[in-house]
């Protein structure tokens, strides 16, 4: 005998809300991150578009895009995830214009066709800057004002399957050295922050897409883009619809026992 008490389920629509959430997307002017903030907005969160300080105009039409769609607040910030200092202005204008920050999708991160082991460290580096580096700031900064107003938050982390598996992404057959190690380090990152931030109440979990049609892809030719997608056993790129789903559920209650978890989502690439 123990005291567990077996509860009734409740609404599974009342659950998968962001109403009265004050949201981050980083990376949002684009075509992961732009779905996601609509998506966050669909469902009650005001969100805050950031994305670097040079597309601030695109961030902007985003944002202003998004607030007419569905009525709630939003705000463009320019940030470029690689600076500190950036970072805590941008924590701090979402915070002045929202009072606080419950769920970050922390996505910005770049993508690199040809990247082998003959690669310039500095190539190297500003991957792992941006994809690995920032995205451990993003967390930090927001997570301790996540702390510092004592109600916990969610932070959902861009991965990619490239941190489960090393593939190729070219017809050449490079592997990928500096994108893999990268997402294979975000997706270990995001474990470490989230055993040492549940105590928080902040729970910090990844998603891994596989291929997906965001506008990153742009610089593949059609043979390229017919030859990945048949390489994949659904034979097919995913899209924009097949990401919200899952970011949602990890920055909703519906997700509330998600703690350190990583999301393939790959159409079964990575099953073979
Ligand atoms: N599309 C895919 O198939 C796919 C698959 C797996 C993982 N991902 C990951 O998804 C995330 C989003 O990619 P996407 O496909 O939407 O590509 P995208 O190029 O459309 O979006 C990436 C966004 O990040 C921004 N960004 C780049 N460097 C930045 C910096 N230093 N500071 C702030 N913002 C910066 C860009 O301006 C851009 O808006 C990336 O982390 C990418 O690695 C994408």
């Amino acid at each position: 005998m123990n005291n567990q008490v077996v509860k009734d389920v409740s609404s599974v629509k009342d659950r998968f809300t962001l109403a009265g959430k004050q949201a981050i997307v980083t990376g949002a002017k684009g075509g992961i991150g732009k779905a996601t903030a609509t998506s966050f907005a669909e469902l009650g969160a005001n969100v805050a578009i950031v994305d670097l300080p040079a597309f601030i105009e695109e961030s902007k039409v985003v944002a202003a895009e998004i607030a007419n769609r569905y009525g709630v607040k939003t705000i463009a910030v320019g940030c470029d995830v690689t600076k500190e200092e950036d970072i805590k202005n941008m924590v701090k204008a979402v915070s002045d214009a929202f009072g606080t920050i419950d769920v970050v999708h922390s996505n910005a991160g770049i993508f690199v066709g040809n990247d082998h082991n003959n690669m310039p460290v500095e190539e190297f580096k500003k991957i792992i800057d941006i994809n690995l580096t920032g995205m451990f700031m993003v967390n930090k900064e927001c997570a301790n004002l996540m702390i510092e107003h004592g109600h916990g938050g969610s932070i959902i982390n861009t991965v990619s399957m490239s941190g489960t598996i090393i593939n190729s992404t070219r017809l050449e057959k490079d592997y990928m050295v500096a994108y893999t190690a990268s997402k294979g380090g975000a997706k270990h990152l995001t474990k470490g922050m989230a055993v040492n931030l549940i105590k928080h109440g902040i729970r910090v979990n990844s998603i891994s897409p596989g291929y997906l049609i965001s506008g990153a892809h742009k610089f593949m030719d059609q043979i390229e883009v017919d030859y990945w997608a048949n390489s994949v056993p659904i034979k097919r790129f995913g899209d924009m619809d097949e990401i919200t789903g899952i970011v949602c559920l990890l920055a909703s209650d519906l997700g509330s026992y998600f703690v350190g978890s990583d999301i393939l989502m790959d159409g079964g690439a990575c099953i073979c």
